[in-house]
Formats: structure tokens, C-alpha cells, sequence
């Protein structure tokens, strides 16, 4: 596996990373209350341009494990966010997923449908059998979005990650492939 076209929501679209969308990722990868629970950021222009020409060159890697994808709004093709998949055994089955959206387009439930997508890209198309997420322990929104979409929390790491110079603690949530419930419709899947 690896190119993907993209994997179409009702609002959004998932797609591989191009150096045009610099800008708008540098929009939400500078903005503090973004990385405030990641392990880096803010980023200067340079980190971002370092770390999306990085992300690229996943796009054309034999036995691909990394894919981080835009996440393009349908109505004005501004890339509002990054949806990650990232493979974590080397039989692809388990795979970890990651996601951040510029704050401007916070609680407008644009999380859920990145998650959602994500989800029918790693179940339906690359039929992995797990799929986790790490998040901080404050993060609210991320907690909430992850206990909402039916994840089930199976950890609590103390001092896991170093964020901002501080050792913080993290919940890991999961979910089986016999426990996705296919809520999403609406996604549309193109392959390359
Ligand atoms: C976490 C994040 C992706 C959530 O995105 P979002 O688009 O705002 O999420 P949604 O609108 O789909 O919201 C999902 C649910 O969480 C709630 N929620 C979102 N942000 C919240 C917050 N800060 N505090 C409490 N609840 C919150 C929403 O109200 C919604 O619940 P509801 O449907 O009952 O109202 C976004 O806040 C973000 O990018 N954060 C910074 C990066 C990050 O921390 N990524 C996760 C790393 S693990």
C-alpha cells in the first residue's frame, strides 16, 4: 500500500500532502493552542517546511508506514487540518491515528468526521484489526471526541511524553475492527 488519492467525507476531503498546502499547515502548526498537548510546535516556517517535505517523500517509500494527510475543506479547498496514520506492526494490523485542525475551525465537529474517515481508510480499506489513539489526559476535546466516536480508553500512562519541557500523562483509547460501526455513510474512498 502505498499512495492514496483520497478518502472523501461529507465535508472533507483526506489527501496526500502537497508543498502548495505550506501555508495553511503553517497556519495551525505555529498557533500554540494547537501543539499545546503535542511534543513540538509551535514551529517556525522552517520546521514546517522541514517536516512537510519529510511527509512527502513517505508518499513514494516501499512498504509505506506513515501517511499524513491534508484535511481539505470540499467547500473552500483551504487545508484546515492533518489526519495521521501511522502503521505500528509490520503485518498491518494495528495502526495508531493522530489528528490536529486549526483552531479557527475548532467545535464544528469537523474532528469527528477526520476520525470517522480515518477509520474507514485503516477497517475498510487497509483492514487493519486495531486501531489506538494517545492523547493527553486534559486534552478535553480529544478525550471527548474519541470517547464519542465509541473508542474504549484501555490505558493511563504516567509520565509518558515529554510536552513543553513537562512530563505528562496519557490515556490510550482503542478499537477492534469487530467493534467499528460504520458511521460513515457518507465516506467515499479513491485509490490511486
Ligand atoms: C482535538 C480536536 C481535533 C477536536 O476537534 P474538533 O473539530 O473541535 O472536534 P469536534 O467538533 O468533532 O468535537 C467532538 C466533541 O468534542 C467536544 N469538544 C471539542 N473540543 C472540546 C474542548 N476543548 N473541550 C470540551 N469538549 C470539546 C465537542 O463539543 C464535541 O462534542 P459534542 O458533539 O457533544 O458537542 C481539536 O481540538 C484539535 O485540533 N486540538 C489540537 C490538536 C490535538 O490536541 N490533537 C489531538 C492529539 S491526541
Amino acid at each position: 500500500m502505498t499512495g492514496i488519492a483520497a478518502v472523501e467525507t461529507e465535508r472533507l476531503v483526506l489527501r496526500e500532502l502537497s508543498e502548495d498546502d505550506f501555508e495553511d499547515i503553517h497556519e495551525f502548526k505555529s498557533d500554540l493552542q494547537v501543539v499545546k498537548y503535542l511534543t513540538w510546535g509551535p514551529n517556525s516556517r522552517e520546521q514546517t517546511l522541514h517536516s512537510l517535505r519529510k511527509q512527502i517523500a513517505f508518499q513514494n517509500e516501499e512498504n509505506r508506514q506513515i501517511y499524513v494527510l491534508a484535511v481539505e475543506l470540499k467547500c473552500t479547498k483551504k487545508v484546515i487540518g492533518n489526519a495521521l496514520f501511522m502503521v505500528r506492526d509490520p503485518d498491518f494490523k494495528t495502526a495508531e491515528i493522530g489528528y490536529f485542525i486549526n483552531s479557527n475551525y475548532w467545535k464544528k465537529g469537523y474532528g469527528i468526521e477526520i476520525v470517522n474517515g480515518l477509520l474507514y481508510l485503516g477497517f475498510n480499506i487497509f483492514d487493519v484489526h486495531r486501531i489506538y489513539a494517545i492523547c493527553d489526559v486534559e486534552n478535553a476535546g480529544s478525550v471527548k471526541l474519541l470517547k464519542k466516536i465509541g473508542f474504549r480508553q484501555e490505558g493511563h500512562f504516567i509520565k509518558n511524553l515529554k510536552v513543553k519541557g513537562q512530563w505528562r500523562n496519557n490515556y490510550l483509547f482503542a478499537m477492534l475492527s469487530e467493534e467499528f460501526i460504520n458511521r460513515t455513510e457518507n465516506v467515499v474512498f479513491k485509490s490511486k
